[in-house]
């Protein structure tokens, strides 16, 4: 997701480098306001558009606002003179900014008095360091129905790690669920492959693959008669850049020579329709870099998608991002109509049901480039149009714009097991599918 709604702070961190330095003295006595009426809509732009106050964030019906001690007495007798209420989400932004600095590098700092053997996965309640993120997966491979490899290395040189859970009759898992699944296909199992992370503000994308990773090996039902591949966190770099400076960087780390801009995206990288709706512009936060999988980040992933595409049987690919709560199927980068589109949509749909009845959260199904916007050299579009997956979407998680990117940890897990119940449907699906072939071949 991108500018569909503008972050409120994005804006900010951009207000506090020009008035302040590296801290947050110049937002003092600044506060977050909250408008949920639609009826305030038209004033508060209005008083925007005079300069009384910035709007942050919006859906079509709400406004946040930032109003500074200037102006506050002045919004105020203007909204209320006019009958709007509002309430006030941050009393004092430099307080509330520093206290969220404070705790990140508290954590941080946790994070890295990690031992081998005692290490704290917050896995539900707090966004992981990547630091952290890589003790869980050193402790995960212990297990023997799980591979963890480095399918190769960021451009700071940081792993990127791919998680195998494997097909099969529950090996190693057999005293846990006695009896409880069965085998169905005697043929060669399906594979699916999950990205997560490619774009580092979007915290929840890695929390939740880490979550799916975490819940599906604990159930050998889920990989029966299928092999998951789980890349959660396809651009550490960014990721770590987002916890320490700019919480709201979206690219990787690659310096831009001959620019002060830093950074590609990622998801615009890929070599299918390179160029389409990305800019060569490295400033630009859809800067597409300087050739099509110029980043190690997107070579790494090709490469192992193409390992696993090459045993035959990628049945299914899904990218996680956020945020918007939609479940988009290919092309991004034109209009036109993808191959196996109505089976994208049909199978698309039963995720959607499924998801929604744990917390009533709502998905849509959309088409990438019709309902969304068009974007080319993203990871959708490269596997489908190279690697012919059939089943191939870009899930964009919660929420619908409240808080977007900066989702509170509180979210992980209802977000993780509504995905994971979705999820679960669609393998199923193309699982049941496969045997209805293999009945007519055989
Ligand atoms: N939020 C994603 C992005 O901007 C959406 C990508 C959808 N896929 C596409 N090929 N347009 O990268
Ligand atoms: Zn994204």
């Amino acid at each position: 997701m991108m500018w569909r709604w503008q972050h409120w702070m994005v804006v900010l961190l951009v207000t506090v480098a020009a008035v302040s330095g590296n801290n947050y003295e110049g937002l003092a006595g600044h506060q977050i306001w909250s408008l949920e009426s639609e009826l305030a809509v038209e004033l508060v732009d209005q008083l925007q558009a005079q300069g009384l106050l910035d709007v942050v964030a919006h859906t079509e019906r709400t406004r946040t606002v930032r109003v500074t001690p200037e102006f506050a007495s002045l919004v105020q007798k203007e909204l209320h003179g006019a009958g709007h209420n509002y309430s006030v989400k941050v009393e004092d932004l430099a307080k509330h900014l520093q206290k969220e600095k404070d705790e990140k590098t508290r954590q941080i700092h946790r994070a890295e008095s990690c031992t081998a053997t005692s290490c704290p996965f917050p896995l539900t309640y707090s966004y992981m360091t990547f630091q952290q993120m890589e003790w869980y997966l050193k402790e995960l491979a212990k297990n023997p129905w799980v591979e963890v490899r480095s399918i190769g290395r960021s451009i700071l040189d940081r792993d990127i790690w791919m998680v195998h859970i494997k097909s099969g009759e529950c090996k190693g898992r057999k005293e846990l669920y006695p009896n409880r699944c069965r085998r169905r296909a005697s043929s060669k199992p399906m594979a699916v492959w999950l990205e997560g992370g490619i774009h580092a503000r979007e915290w929840i994308s890695p929390a939740v693959t880490l979550q799916l990773i975490h819940q599906i090996t604990k159930d050998c039902c889920v990989t029966q008669d299928l092999d998951v591949y789980v890349v959660p966190m396809a651009n550490p770099d960014g990721y770590v850049y987002s916890w320490t400076t700019d919480r709201f960087w979206r690219k990787n780390r690659r310096s831009n020579s001959g620019s002060t801009c830093d950074g590609v995206d990622l998801n615009r990288n890929w070599d299918y329709h390179f160029g389409v709706g990305a800019s060569d512009e490295p400033c630009s936060q859809v800067y597409k870099g300087t050739k099509a999988f110029s980043e190690p980040e997107t070579q790494a992933l090709r490469d192992a998608m193409l390992q696993v595409a090459s045993k035959g049987n990628l049945k299914l690919m899904i990218a996680f991002h956020s945020y918007g709560q939609v479940l988009m199927y290919p092309w991004g980068w034109t209009a036109d109509k993808a191959p196996d589109q109505q089976d994208m949509v049909r199978l698309g749909k039963s995720f959607v049901m499924k998801a929604k009845s744990n917390y009533g959260t709502h998905y849509r199904v959309i088409n990438a480039a019709n309902d969304f916007y068009f974007a080319s050299g993203s990871t959708d579009d490269w596997s489908k149009g190279v690697l012919k997956t059939k089943y191939v979407y870009t899930l964009e998680l919660r929420d619908e714009g409240g808080h977007g990117f900066d989702l509170p940890a509180t979210k992980i897990l209802p977000n993780s097991m509504e995905v994971l119940a979705g999820l679960k449907a669609v393998f199923r699906k193309i699982i049941s599918k496969k045997r209805t072939t293999n009945t007519v071949v055989l």
